[in-house]
């Protein structure tokens, strides 16, 4: 039976995976911790405990005694070692250029030591990377798998640092640990933070507040996108796999859309015709100036049997009316 650990299960990322990885393995065998309190949507449906992904020694004991105080946790579950761990605590792209300092020491600091722990206690290790990890020396359509990588962030020097560490961790020691670089994620569930495609997600709810937006990127400015379905199910379909599909222990480029502020707008309209955008670009034009347009996910595709199920015109109907019923 698997014994799931999410770090960071209240962020954007965390709350719907959680929800997703209960459903299938069952609510107690899902143990969720953040450092902020319980996200709204994870009530109820769970263990959860508060973690600090830096303090090594209550990551230790969380993973060897997984029972979080005040939580009722079914007595068959109590004493079993957590076998997965899903690390999701990070701070993302524009608050890491605001503090760069802190995203290097959280985000290298608490893979270092989980990859630790992880061949300590056999324990098979999800770690997430990005499209940031490339720079503007790799070709910014279609950007390979295999190419230059030069990330000019500080958040993107940590994620192709530790795609790095976990394949040096997989090689040197047989860990396993899998990874995917996502693109900007779309979600209605959770709230996006500190990231610079976040505008995709901001944008879908100031349409249905105010009937117009002001954009923080410039209107023709590409990025690949991702809604937060797929995101989920490639998380949970590369955990699953067969070890002897997972070929590359650097993460996978992952692709389902690529769009422009302008663009997406358009397809609001299509809802809204009365909506309307305007552009004021700010500090995180000059990220997404850095980061590939468009990604091509041909070794995801090939090695694990990924494919994405929603492009802009899906994911915008669903964002619609999921929004409008949760803003209600
Ligand atoms: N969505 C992230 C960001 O914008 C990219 O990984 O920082």
């Amino acid at each position: 039976m698997e014994k799931i650990l999410v770090i960071g299960a209240c962020g954007q990322i965390g709350v719907e995976l959680t929800l997703a990885l209960r459903k299938k393995y069952g609510n107690e065998n899902v143990l969720a911790t953040d450092i902020k309190e319980e996200h709204p949507l994870l009530l109820g449906t769970g263990p959860f405990a508060i973690l600090d992904a830096m303090d090594a020694e209550a990551v230790r004991a969380l993973v060897k005694a997984p029972t979080p105080s005040g939580v009722g946790v079914p007595t068959e579950s109590v004493g079993k070692k957590i076998t997965t761990i899903y690390l999701l605590a990070a701070l993302l792209s524009a608050t890491g250029e605001k503090n760069p300092k802190l995203a290097w020491e959280l985000n290298m600091g608490s893979l270092r030591q989980i990859l630790d722990l992880s061949v300590d206690e056999k324990i098979k290790l999800f770690w997430p990377s990005s499209i940031a990890v490339f720079g503007v020396t790799a070709p910014r359509e279609n950007t390979p798998q295999k190419t230059i990588i030069e990330p000019t962030t500080m958040y993107g020097i940590t994620k192709y640092t530790g795609e790095l560490l976990c394949q040096y961790y997989n090689r040197r020691f047989g860990l396993d640990v899998r990874s995917v670089r996502y693109p900007g994620l779309i979600s209605w569930k959770s709230e996006p933070g500190g990231g610079t495609t976040d505008y995709a997600v901001e944008i879908y709810y100031e349409a249905l507040k105010q009937g117009k937006y002001t954009c923080f990127l410039s209107e023709n400015t590409y990025l690949p996108m991702m809604y937060m379905d797929d995101a989920i199910r490639a998380t949970i379909e590369i955990m699953e796999v067969p070890v002897e599909k997972v070929q590359s222990r650097m993460a996978y480029n992952l692709s389902a859309m690529s769009f422009s502020p302008r663009e997406i707008a358009e397809e609001i309209k299509k809802h809204i015709p009365s909506f309307e955008i305007n552009y004021m670009p700010d500090l995180r034009q000059k990220i997404a100036d850095s980061w590939p347009k468009s990604i091509d996910d041909s070794a995801a595709r090939a090695d694990w049997g990924w494919k994405p199920e929603f492009n802009l015109e899906k994911m915008t109907a669903e964002m619609l009316k999921n929004l409008k019923d949760k803003l209600k």
